[in-house]
């Protein structure tokens, strides 16, 4: 038998406990999520609603299949700076004429759908999901283009939002503009760059300079229309493809490009498969709020996976890795989930003698992240710890399946990295309320930093002034923890969103449909030395 048995007790007061204070999380979670769906406020809804028009998510529901899921991708961008939630952008995946396509939406009641910096980082982030796995790009576009007071954090790296277009056409990936609104200057060549350009009549303006542009360079008198107007360009300059005449017959037409471009999935989709044995509410109640306390990975696993069956490899082996094999929707997926937090030299082979079995056999990688690094101390350096660390970081870097994190619980120094963290490139990551990253815990940090403080008076032969020491450690302490939260870290765009536990199955069955339009092929070697 290998269906997970579960020791949980949805009953006990420590389920009881971890569920509340899961569900306080997500309170806090709804609440943000609610700012970016506001948009730009009241104000500007409305005025948008008078212009006729429709809201950015009016658009996209129009644009999907009916009835189909949106998986909606790093809504929190932006959160904790000075930009609203959200980054006056939408971007997600979604099926489109039976295909699934990444959408990248500006929300024109957003400060005129401007690009800030984390507009652009999430934008560019949609693009490099579009391309690792080959996923049409539909551009939804109604922007004043650079936001002009933070120019310089974007005007030079935003180059590479027309190159990225280019690029995905250049590697046979679909491209598609639909232009709503303003897209002028340098937004003029997100339709300059795409496959397939749809504009709207009288609604679409798309030119390298306006009227009051044109008449400073030139002394030309001009108006919207003739410079850059959907009538204009459909029947003189040629730029749009398909010409509309409101915004529901653009998306209507939208649709008919997608289903006309002959896209097909690398593998279908598997078909029904069986769901897991135990009730997913029980999501809530695994990860304690105090993440010192160990929990059972496993009770995730066998609420996440088809049937709650799983094949564990090496189970007797480095016990605070699970390592196992398993379908989710049908796909099969090899699964790594830390299980008492530190990584040990047995660990850390194990995992990579995982990761290269996953390679062979061309099976895509769950990460469950709950570690709090690799272990140190002198009997473990001399064991060879950091060898042993590196063939771990060696294996996920070089294996070429698809990755998908899901950071649960703690995802702390070099254990962020080998158990596929942001920079190593995995192809979705996702983090649940409960989550906490950063180079090590809080009090640890700011432990490290009182001791060199103390070395270096000491040193100088300086006394330590112990009160502003005490005060220095808290202070350290709580902007450490602050910035351990996924809120801050999602706002960041170092995840694609945080979600609610009870979520995770849907969200990784739909990045797994979505990853599968790509072949998914391992690595046959290719892999770095493997110090031994
Ligand atoms: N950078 C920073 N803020 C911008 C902006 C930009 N590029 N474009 C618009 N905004 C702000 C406006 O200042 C306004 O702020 P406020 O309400 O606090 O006064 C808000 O966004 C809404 O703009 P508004 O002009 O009222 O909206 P609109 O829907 O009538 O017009 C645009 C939208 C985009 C057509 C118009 O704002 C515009 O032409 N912007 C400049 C476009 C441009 O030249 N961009 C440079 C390209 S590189």
């Amino acid at each position: 038998m290998t269906v997970l048995a579960s020791a949980l007790d949805p009953a006990g007061a420590d389920h009881t406990a971890h569920r509340e204070a899961m569900l306080a999380k997500l309170a806090e979670l709804e609440g943000e999520h609610a700012k970016a769906l506001a948009g730009g406020g009241e104000k500007y809804v409305q005025r948008h609603r008078k212009r006729g028009k429709l809201l950015v998510r009016e658009r996209i529901e129009m644009l999907l299949d009916p009835d189909t899921p949106f998986l909606e991708l790093s809504p929190l961008a932006g959160w904790g700076s000075d930009y609203p939630v959200g980054a006056s952008i939408v971007t997600g995946i979604g099926v489109i004429s039976g295909v699934e396509c990444l959408i990248s939406a500006n929300d024109p009641t957003v400060r005129g759908g401007a690009s800030n910096p984390w507009t652009l980082k999430k934008a560019l982030r949609a693009h490099e999901i579009a391309r690792a796995n080959r996923l049409p790009l539909v551009s939804l576009v109604e922007s004043g283009g650079a936001d002009l007071p933070s120019q310089k954090e974007i005007f030079i790296p935003g180059g590479a939002m027309f190159r990225d277009l280019t690029r995905l056409s250049a590697s046979g990936i679909p491209t598609i503009a639909v232009v709503f609104g303003n897209s002028t200057a340098g937004g003029a060549y997100i339709p300059g760059m795409s496959d397939h350009v749809i504009m709207v009549k009288e609604r679409s303006k798309v030119f390298l300079g306006g009227p009051p542009l044109v008449k400073m360079a030139t002394g030309e008198e001009s108006d919207d229309e003739s410079l850059g107007g959907a009538e204009m360009h459909a029947r003189t300059s040629g730029l749009a493809d398909y010409f509309a005449t409101d915004e529901p017959d653009a998306l209507r037409q939208a649709r008919r490009v997608v289903a006309r471009l002959n896209w097909r999935k690398a593998q279908s989709d598997p078909g029904p498969a069986e769901p897991p044995k135990y009730d997913t509410e029980e999501l809530l109640g695994i990860v304690p709020s105090d993440l010192k306390v160990p929990f059972d990975p496993r009770e995730v696993i066998a609420r996440i996976v088809d049937g709650s069956d799983f094949d564990e490899f090496k189970p007797l082996y480095g016990h605070s890795l699970a390592t196992g094999w398993a379908a989710l929707h049908g796909y099969p997926v090899g699964v790594l989930a830390n299980a008492q937090g530190v990584l040990f030299s047995e660990e850390s082979q194990k995992a990579a003698q995982f990761i290269q079995l996953a390679n062979q056999r061309d099976i895509p990688l769950l990460f469950l992240h709950n570690t709090t690094g690799y272990m140190v101390g002198r009997d473990y350096e001399q064991g060879g710890i950091i060898k042993h660390g590196a063939m771990m970081i060696n294996a996920v870097s070089n294996s070429r399946v698809p990755h998908l994190s899901v950071l649960i619980g703690a995802s702390y120094g070099a254990g962020h990295y080998g158990m596929c963290g942001r920079a190593y490139d995995p192809r979705f990551l996702f983090a649940w309320p409960s989550a906490k990253s950063a180079v090590m815990g809080p009090q640890q940090l700011a432990g490290v930093m009182s001791i060199v403080a103390r070395q270096s008076a000491a040193a100088k032969g300086q006394p330590y002034d112990e009160e502003a020491d005490a005060a220095l450690r808290a202070m350290v302490e709580q902007q450490i923890e602050s910035e351990s939260l996924p809120l801050f870290l999602s706002g960041r765009l170092y995840d694609d969103g945080v979600i609610d536990p009870r979520d995770t199955r849907t969200v990784l069955g739909l990045c797994l449909s979505a990853l599968h339009t790509a072949p998914v092929e391992g690595a046959r070697g290719g892999f770095g030395v493997f110090r031994m």
